[in-house]
Order: C-alpha cells, then structure tokens, then sequence
C-alpha cells in the first residue's frame, strides 16, 4: 500500500502535556504549534499530498477567554512567523472552518499566509480554524442551494467539492492524547480513514511516533466495503 495521501491530525493533549511538566497549558500550545511547523515538513518529505490539522475547534470557545486569547495571539504570531518557510518549501497553506467570531487580525494573519503560499503546488496545509465538522456540512449544504445544482442527482463525492477545501478524502487520521473520538473533526471526510488514536501527547508526537503510524497504516487492510484489499 502507498504512503497516504491525506493525513489528518487532531493535535490533542498540549494542557495534559504542560500540567505533568507543572507548566501552565499555554506552554502546551506553544509547544504543540512549533511540533506542528516541524513535524508538518516531515510528513510532507514523505510522500503525503495534503495535512489537514485540527488547530481550535468551534467549540474551543467555551474554554477560558484567557486561553482563547493565548491561542488566537499564538495563530496570529506563528502564521506571520512562517508563511516565509511554507513559501520556500513551496506548501500551500489553506484554511478550513468559519471565519464569524474570528478576531479580524487573526483573520488578516490567516490572509497573508493563504496569500502568500497559493501558488504553491507541491502539498497542502489545510489548517482547520474555528472548525466544526457538523457546521462545515451545513455550510456546504447552504453552498450546494444557492449555486442552483439538482439535489437529487448529487453524489458523495460532488457533495465533497462543496466543503471550505476541495480536498480528497482522509486516508489516514490520528488523534494524539489517549482520547478515543472525534470531537466534530472532519466527519465526512474520515468515512473510510484509517483511524489510530496513540497515547502520546501531541508535542511529543515527533517524527519518530509518525514513523511508527505509517508502520501501522500499512498494517491495515483498506476494503472499502469490498473483500477484497484495494
Ligand atoms: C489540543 O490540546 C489543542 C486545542 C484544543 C486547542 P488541549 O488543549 O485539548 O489539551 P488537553 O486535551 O486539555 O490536554
Ligand atoms: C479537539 O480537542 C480539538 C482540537 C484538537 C483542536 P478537544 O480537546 O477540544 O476535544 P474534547 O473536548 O476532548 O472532545
Ligand atoms: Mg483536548
């Protein structure tokens, strides 16, 4: 079996991570956006075409406003940071999710680096931002009414061209943390993905434990609803 094309994450466990350090769960965030700049590189070398990371959900907002706060102010800092690098590694950073209730310098930051990476070609960085998997079905769904197409005779995978990215469908998704669900993460998309949820926080979640998902991955037998391995 190949490598996967799209890989999904759900970076999970950065205040677990920073608590059994005795750090406040900022330091956690902090440390699970710079694993991310790192580890997205690493996954793109080996052969991946799209990375879809789930960075705040559109229930993060019921968090402490201290801590949306830090999260927000962290996007902001890191997207000005390194578009330069996503550019020179020619990696299209693209954004999933509603940009309502986003602070507009969070959504200036996000603009310059979608701006600055668009014409890039070589993989996708589908960061998912204020993202809810149910909200980006009925977003879609709104989007499929107003451009006139026929209901009826809309397929699975057409429905797929409506969402926030024209994106393939996840091959494989890996939660971090020990956590066993998916917490609204791209629902549709994950329909036949491969699924492992490892223990490790995800600043731990290095180069290392990705070799050991891929060794995984390739252990899985993909059926598709067929019997035989596709
Ligand atoms: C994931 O880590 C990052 C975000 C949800 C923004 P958490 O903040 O959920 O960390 P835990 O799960 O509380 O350890
Ligand atoms: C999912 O993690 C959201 C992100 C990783 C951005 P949460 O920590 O918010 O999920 P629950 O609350 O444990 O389900
Ligand atoms: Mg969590």
């Amino acid at each position: 079996m190949n490598n996967p094309t799209h890989v999904a994450i759900i970076m999970d466990g950065n205040g677990r991570w920073a608590k059994k350090r005795m750090m406040p769960r900022t330091f956690g965030h902090k440390k699970g956006s710079e694993n991310l700049r790192k580890l997205s590189f690493y996954i793109f070398d080996q052969g991946v075409k799209v990375l879809s990371a789930f960075c705040f959900s559109t229930e993060n907002f019921k968090r402490p406003q201290e801590e949306v706060d830090f999260l927000m102010n962290l996007f902001v800092e890191k997207f000005y940071q390194e578009f330069e690098e996503y550019k020179k590694k020619n990696i299209k950073v693209v954004f999933s999710g509603r940009r309502e209730n986003l602070r507009s310098d969070v959504l200036d930051a996000m603009d310059k680096i979608t701006e600055e990476t668009k014409d890039n070609d070589r993989a996708i960085l589908n960061l998912c931002l204020n993202y809810g998997g149910q909200y980006e079905v009925i977003d879609a769904m709104k989007k499929v009414i107003s451009s006139g197409q026929n209901i009826d005779c809309l397929t699975p995978e057409e429905f797929m061209h409506f969402f926030y990215q024209d994106l393939p469908p996840i091959d494989f998704l890996i939660r971090t943390s020990g956590e066993n669900r998916l917490s609204n993460f791209m629902l549709y998309q994950a329909s036949y993905a491969e699924i492992y949820f490892p223990e490790v926080h995800f600043p731990d979640f290095d180069e290392k434990e990705f070799d050991k998902a891929l060794d995984i991955y390739h252990k899985r037998d993909r059926r598709f609803g067929s019997i035989k391995e596709k």
